[in-house]
């Protein structure tokens, strides 16, 4: 199966910005990774509709970052499943581990999004992931477990999604695991999907990031059950966003 490579743009981008969206549209032709690559880019949900708009008739499916599982109401500040999908999001990130350790995002709360997510016809991108405090203590298949059990609820199954899998530790640092450490974190998190959905969980695509380079790409993508990228600094240059789409090949 293709592999899913999601650029996360975080609180980056203004209106110049969507020039680099457009950038790697424009590239996908040449340096696609093979047939069935499926590319994402979510920015901040202030651009979200006018990249949509812009990247309309292109292969770039558009995210949002995060979501809040109400509908509407009083929560001054969110925004829900429904606006994203109106402003043409199709993706959404869920349970970013700067959403769970600087917005205290439990797991549960976690699932609550996914649920609003599919309910707006959103494919959530769902992360989970060790501190390295947890690493060093040896609990990262542990840790990452309970996340995946307690972050995917049973609705899932059926729909297209897919788990993310962050090592805090990795993220923006340049810090990378070894290819045995990523393989044996996503054996545990297809494990425990398979357990939680039954089939379904057998089939959805695990993706790794942190630290996703142009230089690491290739071997990353190459590892058994990494079925994608969550790429954060490298997808805000088109050159380099499409050079790791390259390595999926
Ligand atoms: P990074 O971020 O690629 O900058 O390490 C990844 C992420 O947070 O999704």
């Amino acid at each position: 199966m293709g592999k899913l490579i999601v650029g996360n743009w975080k609180m980056n981008g203004l209106g110049t910005s969507l020039a680099e969206a457009q950038a790697v549209a424009a590239g996908l032709g040449s340096s696609s990774g093979g047939p069935g690559v499926r590319v994402g880019l979510c920015p901040p949900a202030t651009l979200v509709e006018r990249m949509a708009r812009s990247l309309s008739g292109s292969p770039v499916l558009v995210g949002g970052q995060d979501c809040r599982a109400e509908a509407s109401g009083a929560f001054t500040g969110d925004v829900s499943a429904e606006m994203l999908s109106e402003a043409g999001a199709v993706l959404v990130i869920l349970g970013h581990s700067e959403r769970r350790s600087g917005y205290g995002e439990t797991d549960a709360l976690v699932a609550a999004k996914v649920e609003a997510a599919l309910r707006a016809g959103l494919e959530p991108i769902i992360c989970v992931g060790e501190t390295l405090a947890e690493r060093e203590a040896g609990r990262a298949v542990a840790v990452v477990s309970a996340q995946v059990r307690g972050s995917l609820p049973q609705a899932l199954a059926g729909r297209a999604f897919s788990v993310a899998y962050e090592p805090v530790w990795a993220i923006g640092t340049g810090l990378t695991p070894t290819t045995a450490q990523i393989e044996e974190i996503h054996t545990a998190v297809r494990a425990e999907m398979s357990a939680v959905l039954g089939a379904p969980g057998a089939r959805a695509p695990i993706l790794y990031g942190g630290s996703v380079k142009p230089g690491n790409a290739a071997e990353i993508l190459s590892a058994s059950e990494v079925g994608g990228a969550l790429v954060g600094g490298a997808s805000l240059k088109s050159v380099d966003f499409l050079g790791i789409i390259a390595g999926a090949g």
